[in-house]
């Protein structure tokens, strides 16, 4: 009865582990969430009362399936300062969540049989969304002890006649790789000499520890899509918008299958795009930035005293990934990744992601969007097991 698109989607690799969790809090156990896919942070106050006045102002109403003129405008004005390029409403699809962009803009430039190139470690709905386009994910992986470098020669050697794009993630999750601005160019370069489009996932733009990220839009936006949202910069998980900013064709397309597909995000939301994006700089969300860049450093100085793991240091987002594979199997703390992320929740309550799910077997994703408190009990449970 289930379609055969559906039929093969693979279910969350996470589930076992978020069924055990869920088990402990219902029994009234603590437990150190470090599995957190957001900011632990409530939507700043500016933005709340934006969407208050909005409700109370008209914004109830379907907009056009693409997005509201003045939500558009202002991803221009947003892209103008942070890319540098200079682009039109047409050229933006606002869709609901970031997750939704990526998932049409794959439909859209994806046909049957295409591989599309995917470092790993990859965020987890990748490889899906590539598939449910009925493409091919083809990963190029990537380690922390190069600090998840990704170069033209890694790409090159994935190559096939098939090949039809590259999907990036900066800051990444699960790694919270930030590329030099040689890396990147010599990536889109890459890009252009065989002909391939670029996804670019941007998603946690706004969450920079080191100095500033390169856009590869910047570089060539008619082969580049860019996709963003609101929801990790501005902590608005909830409020579920995203878009996609690329060259008029591929928008033009992006925003017909929307049209028949989900209609326009929801309004409410749509009222904040402005209100956020043009208040970039506002001293809560600086505030917010800055807190976890002081997270990364005390979980980098923690497990830092680790000896037989190895991570690259975070420069974006709010994730730390741990290649704990020297301290599996025989005479290991754990038998793979997904025993030791079970017995850290067991024995320590600790909760992480294990690393398969992202394409990387002997890893754990840490997140540090939790408070600090939380982040010095789970570091010393983890030095206790891995001690
Ligand atoms: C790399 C990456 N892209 C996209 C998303 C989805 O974002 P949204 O909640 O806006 O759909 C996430 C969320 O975890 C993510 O980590």
């Amino acid at each position: 009865m289930i379609s055969q698109r559906v039929r093969t989607i693979e279910p969350s690799a996470t589930l076992t582990l978020n069924a055990k969790l869920q088990e402990m809090k219902a029994a009234g156990r603590d437990i150190l969430n470090l599995s957190v896919g957001e900011p632990d942070y409530p939507t700043p106050e500016f933005i709340r009362e934006a969407a208050k006045f909005a409700m109370d102002n008209g914004w109830t109403r379907y907009t056009a399936a693409a997005g509201h003129i003045e939500a558009r405008q202002a991803i221009c004005r947003h892209v103008e300062r942070t890319r540098d390029v200079k682009v039109e409403p047409s050229q933006v699809v606002i869709s609901s969540g970031a997750k939704q962009s990526l998932s049409q803009t794959l439909l859209s430039l994806v046909d049957p049989a295409d591989e599309v190139l995917l470092p790993a470690p990859y965020w987890v709905s990748y490889p899906e969304l590539i598939r449910l386009a009925e493409g091919v994910p083809i990963t190029v992986e990537t380690s922390a002890r190069e600090n998840h470098r990704l170069t033209p020669e890694m790409l090159g050697a994935q190559l096939t006649p098939r090949t039809a794009g590259i999907i990036l993630n900066e800051p990444g999750n699960p790694t919270g790789t930030v590329s030099s601005a040689a890396d990147i160019a010599a990536i889109v370069e890459f890009a252009q000499e065989n002909d391939l489009w670029l996804i670019s996932d941007e998603i946690y733009e706004g969450l920079l520890h080191d100095g500033p990220m390169h856009s590869p839009f910047s570089l060539d936006p008619d082969r580049v899509a860019l996709i963003s949202g609101l929801s990790k910069s501005f902590a608005m998980t909830g409020w579920r918008i995203g878009w996609t900013v690329c060259q008029p064709e591929l928008a033009g397309a992006i925003g017909r299958l929307q049209s028949q597909n989900s209609s326009n995000a929801c309004t409410v939301s749509q009222a904040c795009v402005a209100p956020a994006l043009d208040q970039y700089d506002h001293p809560d969300l600086k505030e917010m930035y800055s807190t976890f860049r002081d997270r990364r450093d005390l979980m980098v100085e923690g497990l830092s005293q680790i000896s037989g793991v190895h991570f690259s240091n975070p420069g974006g987002a709010f994730y730390i990934f741990v290649d704990v594979s020297e301290r599996l199997g025989a005479g290991g703390v754990a038998d793979d990744a997904d025993d030791l992320a079970l017995r850290l929740l067991e024995e320590h309550q600790i909760a992480v992601v294990p690393g398969p799910a992202f394409g990387a077997p002997g890893c754990v994703r840490l997140s540090f969007a939790r408070p600090e408190s939380e982040l010095r009990q789970a570091i010393e449970g983890i030095q206790a097991f891995l001690g």
